[in-house]
């Protein structure tokens, strides 16, 4: 299940990035990408919670799954605002720094590969 989660947010901050692009140079085959990588958030999230049902104490996870959420929040920020013309920086910003922390946080706890450990 952790290969399929990580699977999950490398295609999913792939997509970000090439829709980001897209928004940026005006394509209208943006929209549809924007979609396709809100069903990844899902996956990421539903992939993430897997994780979490198969343990007995599930709450040394909690802190992990709010910065994940918060990496997604910050990557749907970023799409909107710049489809709307906003400026991105602040949110691009809070997608770097959280990512860098799941990614610790990720491969400190428990399940999968332990890098940090
Ligand atoms: C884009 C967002 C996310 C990124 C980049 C991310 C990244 C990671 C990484 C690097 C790992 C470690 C995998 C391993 O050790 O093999 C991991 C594991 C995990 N993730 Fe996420 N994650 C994200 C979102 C979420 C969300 C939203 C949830 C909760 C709903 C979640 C729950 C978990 C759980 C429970 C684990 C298992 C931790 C462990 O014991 O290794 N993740 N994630």
């Amino acid at each position: 299940m952790t290969h399929i989660h990580i699977t999950a947010w490398v295609i999913g901050i792939v997509l970000f990035f090439v829709t980001y692009s897209m928004l940026k140079s005006g394509s209208r085959k943006a929209k549809m990408l924007h979609m396709l990588t809100r069903l990844f958030y899902l996956i990421i999230i539903l992939t993430g919670g897997m994780l979490v049902s198969g343990v007995s104490d599930w709450t040394i996870y909690i802190p992990k799954m709010i910065v994940g959420l918060i990496v997604i929040a910050a990557m749907e920020m970023v799409l909107v605002r710049q489809a709307k013309g906003k400026s991105t920086g602040m949110m691009m910003g809070l997608f770097v720094l959280a990512f860098l922390v799941v990614l610790y946080m990720g491969f400190s706890l428990p399940q999968g590969f332990q890098f940090f450990k």
